[in-house]
């Protein structure tokens, strides 16, 4: 029988790619986003894929989605933990708020995704649950102490989770992208990304949503079993961890 995916932000950036991806490789895929309706229709018109709006910031809207995907869709074997927002500023500058948000969706979403799916996992005996960290989780990166804090913890929930999964047959592994073509990207001030960016990326260029997405296809797979707890950096060698 074919498998289920649910990819978070799953309808743009990166997210899209990977749907797409699971798609193609034969995968039944449900998207979520938590906002952008006019993006997630044009995403669904083109690609077929099944979209579902919730925000991973808030536990039960996401224990309420994941039901109504599971209705819909049938049980969930693959969890792509990729939703993300950036809320960028120089830590003298850094509002509350714009820490809360990004600890919200990029750490706390990675929780409120996981645990509504993680005993239905177990008592299959069969789960991929796929974080998408960064790069700068890694290295921690100036004007993003709000983000490099929730995409280390990304990291660090990836490995006691999949010391958790392992006997039950649930591989939890993280893919720490670079510097990617995305709208996300796209937002860093040009003068920024031309002098202080693009200059340390040995590959010189950006990394393209296609490439992460075949990790995430990669490390999905029922031959991916010995993979587990693992960091996957995708970076153009900007960092070797
Ligand atoms: N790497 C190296 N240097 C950086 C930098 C970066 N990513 N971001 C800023 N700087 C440097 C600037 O070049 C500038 O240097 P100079 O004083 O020599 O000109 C200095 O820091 C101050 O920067 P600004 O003048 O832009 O200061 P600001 O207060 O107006 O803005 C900022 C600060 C909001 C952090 C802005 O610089 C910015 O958006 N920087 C980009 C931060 C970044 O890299 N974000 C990653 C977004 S992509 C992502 O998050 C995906 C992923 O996982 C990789």
């Amino acid at each position: 029988m074919g498998k289920t995916a649910i990819v978070t932000g799953g309808t743009r950036g990166i997210g899209a790619a990977i749907s797409k991806a699971l798609k193609d490789a034969g995968y039944t895929v449900a998207a979520n986003y938590a906002g952008n309706d006019e993006a997630a229709a044009a995403f669904k018109q083109e690609t077929g894929i099944a979209v579902y709006k919730w925000s991973v910031a808030d536990y039960d809207s996401c224990a309420e989605g994941i039901a109504k995907v599971e209705a819909d869709l049938g049980p969930v074997d693959v969890l792509v933990n990729n939703a993300g927002i950036t809320r960028d500023g120089m830590f003298h500058k850094m509002t509350p708020q714009q820490w809360q948000e990004v600890i919200n969706t990029n750490l706390s979403g990675l929780f409120n995704m996981t645990r509504p799916l993680w005993e239905g996992m177990r008592e299959r005996g069969f789960g991929r649950v796929i974080n998408i960290s960064s790069i700068n989780g890694q290295k921690g990166q100036m004007g993003q102490v709000n983000y490099s804090a929730a995409k280390a913890g990304d990291i660090g929930f990836t490995k006691a989770l999949a010391q958790e999964g392992s006997r039950k047959g649930i591989t939890v592994n993280a893919i720490c992208p670079g510097y990617i073509a995305t709208e996300m990207v796209k937002a860093v001030p040009e003068e920024v990304l031309n002098k202080s960016i693009l200059p340390l990326i040995p590959v010189g260029r950006l990394g393209e949503p296609e490439e992460i997405a075949r990790c995430v296809v990669f490390l999905a797979s029922e031959d991916s079993g010995f993979i587990t707890g693992s960091t996957l950096s995708a970076n153009g060698g900007q960092y070797m961890a």
